[in-house]
C-alpha cells in the first residue's frame, strides 16, 4: 500500500485568472532516459499518492499515454477533471498552428480542458529530438516581437474559446517580457523557468511576482538525469552544493528534497521529474512537513553560482555567436 500525502497541507498558489494550483507538480519530460510508459505509469501513481498538478508538453513524446492513465484515473475515480491541474505546451514548430497544437493534446489527453497552456519557447525555431547540442537549423531566427506576438494572440483565442482555461510563457527573460506583455490582451498567468539552488533568477523571478505572473521552475532538483549531450564542464550539481548538504544534514533529508523545499518556500512552485515512487512521494510529502528556517533560507541563497542547464543552444540562429543571445 504506497503512501498517502494530507493533500490539505500541500501549499498552494493562486493565478490571476482566480484559479488555485498546487504548489507543486509532477514534471513529465523523460529526456531518453525514461519511456513514455514509465512516466505515465508514474503519474498514475503520484496521483494515487496525492499530486495534483501535472507539467506536460507535446514534445514530451508522452500525452497519448499520460492521457491513458487520466482515464483510468477518472474512471476509477481517484480523482475528478476538476480537482487536478494539468499544464501542457505549444511545440516551436507550431507556432503558426497553435489551435491545431492545442486540439491534439487535448485529445491526446482526452480531456477537453487545459488548465494552463505555455508557449514553450519564444522562438519558432526547433530541432530534431535528441540531436547533438552543435546541430544548427539553417531556419532558426532571434527572437521577434511580432512573430512572438501572431503565436499570443493564437493562444489568447484558446481562452476564447474555452479549450484552455489560462495561458503562460516559458524559458523568457525580463527583457522579452517587458516588449511584449504591454501588447498582450490576456495576460500571462504563469512563467515556466529554470530555477534551482545554482540558478535563482531572483531578477526574473521578483519581477513574475510583480507583474502577478506565477513562477513555475523547471529542473528544481539541477536535472541530475539529464544526458551527457546536455551537461557542460562548468556545470555544478545542485545536490553536492555545501549549502545544499549541509542543511540536508540539519533535517535528515535528500539533498534532492532540499531544493525542493526551499523552492516552495520561497513562492516558486517546482515542477520535480521523477518514475521512482520513493522519490516523487518524499517530492511531495516534504512541502507539508519540517520547513527550512529562515536562517536555511538564508544560507540556500549563497547557493547561487549562476548555473544555466538548459542553455538552449539548439535553438541558435546562423551567425548567432553562443547561447547567452538566447537569454538576451
Ligand atoms: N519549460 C521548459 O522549457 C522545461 C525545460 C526542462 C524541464 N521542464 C519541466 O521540468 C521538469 C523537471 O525537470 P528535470 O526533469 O529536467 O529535472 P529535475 O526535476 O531537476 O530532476 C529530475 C531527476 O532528479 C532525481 N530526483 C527526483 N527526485 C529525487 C529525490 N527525492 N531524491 C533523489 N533524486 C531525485 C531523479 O533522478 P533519477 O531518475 O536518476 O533517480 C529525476 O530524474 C521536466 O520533467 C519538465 O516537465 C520544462
Amino acid at each position: 500500500m504506497s503512501e498517502t500525502i494530507d493533500i490539505t497541507k500541500v501549499p498552494v498558489r493562486k493565478l490571476h485568472t482566480g484559479a488555485v494550483m498546487p504548489a507543486m507538480g509532477l514534471g513529465t519530460f523523460g529526456s531518453d532516459k525514461y519511456s513514455p510508459d514509465q512516466i505515465s505509469e508514474a503519474v498514475y501513481g503520484a496521483v494515487k499518492s496525492g499530486y495534483r498538478m501535472l507539467d506536460c508538453a507535446s514534445v514530451y513524446q508522452n500525452e497519448h499515454q499520460i492521457g491513458e492513465v487520466l482515464g483510468r484515473l477518472f474512471s476509477e475515480n481517484v480523482v475528478s477533471r476538476e480537482e487536478l491541474f494539468i499544464t501542457s505546451k505549444v511545440w516551436n514548430d507550431q507556432h503558426r498552428e497553435v489551435r491545431k497544437a492545442c486540439e491534439k493534446s487535448l485529445s491526446d489527453l482526452g480531456l477537453s480542458y487545459i488548465d494552463l497552456y505555455f508557449v514553450h519557447w519564444p522562438f519558432p525555431n526547433y530541432h530534431a529530438p535528441g540531436c547533438d547540442g552543435d546541430s544548427r537549423n539553417p531556419d532558426s531566427k532571434p527572437f521577434s516581437v511580432d512573430e512572438f506576438m501572431d503565436t499570443w494572440k493564437q493562444c489568447e483565442e484558446l481562452v476564447d474559446a474555452g479549450l484552455v482555461k489560462a495561458i503562460g510563457m516559458s524559458n523568457m527573460t525580463i527583457s522579452k517580457l517587458e516588449a511584449v506583455l504591454p501588447l498582450c490582451r490576456i495576460k500571462p498567468a504563469a512563467l515556466e523557468m529554470e530555477c534551482h539552488p545554482s540558478f535563482q533568477q531572483q531578477d526574473l523571478f521578483d519581477y513574475a511576482v510583480a507583474h502577478d505572473i506565477v513562477p513555475i521552475g523547471f529542473c528544481p532538483i539541477g536535472s541530475p538525469s539529464r544526458p551527457e549531450r546536455d551537461r557542460t564542464a562548468e556545470d555544478v550539481a545542485d545536490t553536492e552544493l555545501p549549502e545544499v548538504v549541509t542543511v540536508a544534514k540539519n533535517h535528515g533529508i535528500h539533498p534532492a528534497v532540499v531544493c525542493l523545499k526551499w523552492a516552495v518556500q520561497r513562492g516558486m512552485c517546482p515542477i520535480p521529474f521523477s518514475v521512482k515512487e520513493p522519490q516523487y512521494i518524499s517530492n511531495l510529502k516534504c512541502t507539508t512537513v519540517d520547513p527550512l528556517t529562515d536562517d536555511e533560507m538564508e544560507l540556500l541563497k549563497k547557493a547561487e553560482r549562476n548555473c544555466r542547464l538548459v542553455k538552449g543552444q539548439v535553438f541558435l540562429w546562423p551567425g548567432a555567436e553562443d547561447w547567452q543571445e538566447l537569454w538576451q
